[in-house]
């Protein structure tokens, strides 16, 4: 069995961060997400993997390597252009070659892994199994129609879903997907869903097995999607303290510091994790924030923010909530008239000041 990891797109919906790195790098947990992906594969012991690439191939490749050190084989398909994920199916037959093989969308996240959905498509051996989860606005996703246990019709953003049931982003299948992804035409987006060529599985009267997933799911694609995921992984954490911590500072419930932190003078509330190099002095970092390396957070306060690497906060009069700062963003406080927001922000940008 193969792996087929989908990290193309261009992750319009997490701009600016995307104008500059690939939205499966985006960190969850300072860990990016795509690697939760990787380690699901070869947890479920597949450990011969494709990813489909697009414009941010070399980022993609400079995190990922060869794979070796997920225990994987990781080879690279380059995808000219976002043209659906049927697309990406069909420039990837020769890597699968006749095997069958999952589908992982780069950006999706599954607290429960995958094993048990390998588990059970090995033994029923369907044309494809597909996962599904119940959602509160199904007119975004892939939309599955179930009647007596079995999928009936799948629509892709439907306007008027007839259940509220989503394909999640990670699919098997047989060999038999790449005819029907041959057979579709491209969607009201242009692009050859993949919903539509597992529609022509079952029109062509093959079997497309329904498994639903059981724990939590997230496409991290949108801002309050990262801090929902940063959220539940954080959740999952052990504690570890290996950087330095002062006296007079406290560490409270879930938290990991990574050896090089230093924490002075400060309070951190789990789940929280502080990367490797950070600096906090004279702060307070509050639950479900993730620290990246070598940032700085000096008299300010953080909660339920992804701060990436590099970036400083210091000083300021009012907390940080629900935040995404990017790499190297300085946040700080002017001490020269006239008092004023001062803002260098890059395109797309945006800043919400208290009201
Ligand atoms: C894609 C699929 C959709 C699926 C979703 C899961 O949507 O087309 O069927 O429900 O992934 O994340 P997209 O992210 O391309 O809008």
């Amino acid at each position: 069995m193969k792996g087929l990891i989908l990290s193309g797109g261009k992750g319009t919906r997490l701009r600016p961060l995307t104008y500059t790195s690939a939205k499966q790098l985006v960190p969850v947990a300072n860990k990016p997400v795509l690697f939760y992906g990787i380690e699901a594969l070869v947890a479920a012991g597949i450990t011969d993997i494709g990813i489909v690439v697009g414009d941010t191939h070399a980022e993609i490749r400079a995190a990922v390597g060869d794979g070796s050190k997920f225990g994987a084989r990781v080879s690279y398909i380059e995808q000219d252009a976002p043209r659906g994920l049927a697309h990406a199916v069909l420039i990837s037959e020769g890597f699968i070659g006749s095997d069958p093989f999952v589908m992982y969308l780069g950006d999706n996240l599954l607290n429960r892994g995958i094993v048990e959905f390998v588990e059970q498509f090995v033994k029923e051996k369907p044309a494809a199994q597909i996962l599904l989860t119940p959602v509160p606005d199904p007119q975004m996703f892939g939309v599955a129609e179930l009647k007596d246990g079995k999928v009936v019709r799948l629509i892709e953003k439907p306007k008027e879903p007839k259940s509220n049931l989503a394909l999640v982003g990670v699919y098997m299948f047989g060999p038999e997907i790449f005819t029907s992804a041959k057979r579709i035409k491209p969607s009201f987006r242009n692009e050859l869903e993949i919903t539509d060529a597992i529609q022509d599985l079952i029109d062509r009267g093959l079997q497309v097995n329904p498994h639903l997933v059981d724990g939590w799911w997230k496409d991290t694609g949108k801002l309050e999607d990262m801090l929902e995921a940063n959220r539940l992984i954080l959740e999952t954490l052990t504690p570890r303290v290996d950087g330095t911590v002062d006296a007079a500072s406290r560490i409270d419930g879930t938290v990991v510091i990574e050896a090089g932190a230093i924490v002075e003078n400060s309070v951190i509330r789990g789940p929280a994790i502080i990367g490797p190099g950070a600096r906090i002095r004279n702060a307070y970092i509050g639950p479900f924030t993730s620290i990246g390396k070598d940032v700085e957070i000096h008299h300010s306060e953080v909660e339920h923010s992804i701060v990436l690497e590099g970036s400083l906060i210091h000083d300021l009069d009012v907390r940080v909530a629900d935040s995404l700062i990017g790499r190297g963003v300085k946040i700080h406080r002017l001490p020269l008239k006239p008092s004023a927001h001062r803002f260098m922000l890059g395109d797309n940008s945006e800043v919400w000041i208290r009201w």
